[in-house]
């Protein structure tokens, strides 16, 4: 263990771009228990009237959620949304092939809407280009947005929701790039179908906003060809293009994983890129910006096959400290990638691959949860172009990368800033200097960290409470300046205001 010393200039003038609320999304699968005994358990002694478990409803609220996605996944590809609306016992139980499990669509699509105004969440829906048709898709918009009076519209008032649902963001398909996906097909196929889609869609209301497949992660061999040829022939029917990744640590190299920052930037920028071409190509006026509306930590082996059966264990992964920074990196790219990243949804908000897991009458929160919270509360207002000076470390998928990894905003009607940073050195402490250099007089309002000496530290049901984040003492500013000690393995976060 030792000590160094790192730089944060912070200019409240140097702005990246205005920090889109979507960036704190969720995604919700019916995929193992997300849905149910995730989000619906009416057995619970948590449920409330509606069958929705109280304890996740208010962890969700604590993360302040802006949006979430819904209903897949994989399993969109396979799924006819009129299967989940209407009276609940006429509802089909069904084989569903994605995750090989029982559908018993006990929720559905109007559910959804229910469960996103209890979190005051925008809800995203997908729509079904796997065996689904143009028509199915045109015909779930007319369901959802259309005022009573059509066909749809008029099932829907039946179904008790005369209101329309309003759902804004809408993604065409999901991961068609993928050999796995129910009705894959090839960019062009996935292109032409895709843009077809969407013109009905937007012809039943021409307010919503469109989400294209992009690749499934930068490691498909059709990268970033495969969204290319799409956004190509899609181009001006979408808003945004799909980025999906999962991380992970299967080497066991913590060095290169704390540097996971520098892969997700790089992806970012090679898709940022891929839009300035087509965008060029096309002569078009239009802008399409990135959605990245599948990202987690994912990889330690849980099952992935439900075996027939109803709400099965899928890929409930315990996460520890080294996927909590990974999780608070992730952010920091979020807000530093603000000018062309509208949009991200984690996968998923609880129980399947998430920092949140139930039990009948309770409810554990991984570390990353703490991470999350903190950043989808905080960030508000604009992106800040930091300026870091750090030492390196040496990792051995991305040679020497520096220790400390930072981002901050800034909300100018408030005059409250945020910064957040990632000691990403297992053995180094940063005596980190700050200095404000817009010649403003700033105090820090509160401190929080999140930290511990082992990197696989987690939170068990016995122990749910080994790592959080903390609140520490605030360093006092004086002159514009501050040092604060930022412990190997930390996410330290720090809120100011006008002095
Ligand atoms: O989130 C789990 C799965 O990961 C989704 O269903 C799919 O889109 C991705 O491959």
């Amino acid at each position: 263990m030792s000590t160094s010393k790192a730089k944060v200039l912070i200019d409240t003038n140097r702005t990246i771009a205005p920090i889109s609320p979507l960036l704190f999304g969720g995604f919700a699968e019916h995929m193992g228990r997300c849905i149910y005994e995730g989000i619906y358990d009416p057995r619970s002694p948590q449920a409330d009237e509606r069958g929705f478990r109280k304890d996740v409803l208010e962890a969700l609220r604590d993360q302040a959620y802006t949006v979430i996605r819904y209903p897949g996944g994989n399993f969109l590809s396979g799924y006819n949304w009129l299967d989940g609306v209407g009276p609940r016992e006429q509802r089909p139980r069904r084989r569903e092939l994605a995750w090989q499990s029982v559908e018993t669509n006990q929720f559905g699509t109007n559910e959804f809407m229910e469960f996103c105004r209890s979190i005051h969440a925008e809800p995203m829906l997908g729509v079904n280009m796997g065996t689904g048709t143009i028509q199915s898709a045109s015909d779930l918009v007319e369901y959802c947005n259309v005022p009573a009076g059509s066909p749809l519209s008029d099932l829907r008032a039946s179904h008790g929701f005369r209101e329309p649902h309003n759902v804004r963001y809408w993604c065409v398909g999901n991961e068609m790039d993928g050999p796995w996906q129910i009705g894959h097909l090839d960019a062009a196929a996935y292109g032409n179908k895709a843009r077809e889609a969407a013109k009905l869609m937007k012809l039943q209301d021409p307010s919503i906003k469109t989400i294209l497949c992009g690749s499934s992660s930068d490691q498909m061999r059709t990268y970033p060809e495969w969204d290319r040829t799409a956004l190509e022939i899609a181009w001006e029917h979408m808003d945004y293009l799909s980025m999906h990744y999962y991380a992970g640590n299967a080497q066991d190299d913590t060095a290169s994983y704390l540097a996971s920052a520098v892969y997700f930037e790089r992806y970012v920028d090679t898709l940022e890129g891929t839009l300035r071409y087509v965008k060029a190509r096309q002569r078009s006026k239009h802008d399409v910006h990135l959605s990245w509306d599948e990202w987690q930590v994912w990889y330690k082996g849980d099952p992935m096959q439900g075996n027939w059966t109803e709400a099965p264990h899928l890929a409930e992964e315990t996460y520890n400290l080294e996927d909590a920074l990974v999780v608070a990196q992730w952010l920091n790219v979020f807000l530093r990638r603000s000018h062309v990243l509208k949009i991200a949804c984690v996968a998923q908000i609880v129980n399947t691959i998430s920092w949140l897991h139930t039990r009948p009458e309770g409810l554990l929160k991984h570390p990353s949860y703490y991470a999350f919270k903190l950043v989808s509360n905080l960030a508000r207002g604009e992106a800040l172009d930091i300026h870091v000076r750090a030492p390196q470390v040496e990792t051995k998928q991305y040679g020497p990368v520096p220790a400390l990894d930072v981002s901050a905003s800034y909300d100018g009607e408030t005059d409250q800033g945020a910064v957040f940073l990632v000691n990403r050195s297992q053995t180094e402490t940063l005596l980190t200097d700050f200095l404000w250099q817009d010649g403003q007089t700033v105090r820090i309002d509160k401190a929080w960290q999140l930290a511990g000496s082992d990197p696989k530290a987690v939170n068990t049901w016995d122990a749910p409470e080994q790592v959080l984040a903390k609140t520490i003492p605030a360093p006092v500013v004086d002159a514009n300046r501050a040092t604060l000690s930022l412990p190997p393995l930390s996410f330290t976060v720090l809120t100011t205001r006008a002095a």
